[in-house]
């Protein structure tokens, strides 16, 4: 008897979608009429753990594609020979059904997407709601040429421009959904000003504290937008928001017994709100064969790493891991909330995150 999958097809991957509720009957028709393998070039790379692996042969081309995983389609923003860190991709399905989901677009509203890529999401917008009414702003000049080519060739004339989507769109005035497709580490005040009251920005927040997460914020009259976050979301960033993983350490390690099992600390609802009490505070981890290892950085040069059955290091000034402990205590106090019980409130002044109502801001503990 043969072992051998067969190759999932598009019709699959889009019943998938739908069996997992991230699918409206009206959206499933636009997925339906638009095959992701239109906006997928040739050469492309699968996402790992730890780098991007080439895509030889058509069957491993076609099992990528019409599977729920992130395609990547550039590799160091185009430079040959670099280090092979994804910089434009074919985002993962569920997430760009969710995404669009959360949008809540309605027949005859405008829409801004920030990050063209392949044009994929442009088109499935172009398909819900008409060319003229769909703008995509995409940074990276091949990038963007390949995507519009893409598109023309499938029958799709949104409007494109070859800019910086963290800048509003020259002359377009307010439109009523903005979604970016590249991960933002705030929300640029700009961002909102090109929405208008009422409408709805999705966006992922790539969270200094572990994790990214999906925002959706509600434009208010006084040009402020509020909204929950909705679930986690690992997004390449938007070029301008780079930064690297963890700062550098400074100063020799101190050991102490670990009170908390890092693993604990890898749950969205505690890394928004540890991300909220520490701001400046980055973690990230690595699976190991006993559970996890985290390393925590602050910019002062604190530092703090501790892997599952071992004891806690630190460095430099403060007591970093102390400090995560502390929030984590406090966590429990408050109930140990989920992800979707915070939220975030974007002003000219910054941006705050919530837990439960806009009025519970959560106060940094440092500053
Ligand atoms: C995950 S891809 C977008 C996927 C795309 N929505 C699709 O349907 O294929 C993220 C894109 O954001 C672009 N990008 C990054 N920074 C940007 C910026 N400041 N303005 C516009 N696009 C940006 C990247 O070049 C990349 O192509």
């Amino acid at each position: 008897m043969s072992t051998a999958h067969p190759t999932p097809t598009y019709p699959d991957l889009v019943q998938a979608l739908a069996d997992r509720g991230l699918l409206t009957a009206r959206w499933r028709r636009v997925f339906e009429a638009v095959p992701r393998s239109r906006f997928v070039p040739a050469r492309v790379w699968r996402q790992l753990a730890d780098r991007c692996e080439p895509v030889v042969g058509t069957e491993q081309w076609l099992a990528l594609v019409n599977s729920d995983e992130p395609v990547v389609t550039q590799l160091d923003d185009g430079a040959g020979g670099g280090p092979g860190v994804a910089t434009s991709s074919n985002s993962m399905p569920s997430m760009v059904a969710r995404m669009l989901g959360l949008l809540q677009v309605e027949d005859g509203q405008r829409v801004v997407e920030i990050g063209t890529g392949t044009g994929y999401v442009a088109a499935l917008l172009c398909e819900r709601l008409g060319d003229d009414l769909v703008h995509s702003v995409e940074l990276d000049p091949v990038v963007a040429r390949q995507a519009a080519d893409a598109l023309a060739q499938a029958g799709y004339r949104p409007y494109l421009r070859v800019g910086d989507g963290e800048q509003p769109w020259p002359g377009l005035g307010l439109v009523d959904r903005l979604i970016a497709t590249c991960a933002l580490r705030h929300v640029p005040y700009a961002l909102l000003r090109q929405v208008r009251p009422g409408g709805v920005l999705v966006a992922p927040l790539a969270r200094e504290f572990w994790s990214g997460a999906l925002v959706q914020l509600h434009l208010q009259d006084d040009g402020t937008a509020i909204g929950p976050f909705r679930g986690g979301a690992t997004y390449m960033p938007m070029r301008s928001h780079r930064a690297p993983d963890l700062h550098e350490v400074r100063g020799k390690g101190r050991a102490r017994a670990a009170g908390l099992d890092p693993g604990r600390l890898l749950d969205l609802g505690f890394a928004l709100y540890a991300g909220a009490r520490l701001p400046g505070v980055r973690l990230i981890h690595q699976n190991t064969p006993e559970g996890v290892q985290v390393w925590a950085t602050h910019e002062d040069g604190g530092a703090a790493t501790a892997a599952t059955g071992e004891e806690v290091w630190q460095y430099g000034p403060g007591f970093l891991w102390e400090e995560i402990e502390q929030v984590w205590w406090e966590y429990e106090t408050v109930g140990r909330p989920d992800a979707e019980q915070f939220g975030l409130t974007v002003t000219d002044r910054g941006q705050q995150v919530w837990l439960r109502d806009p009025s519970a801001v959560i106060r940094p503990a440092r500053v």
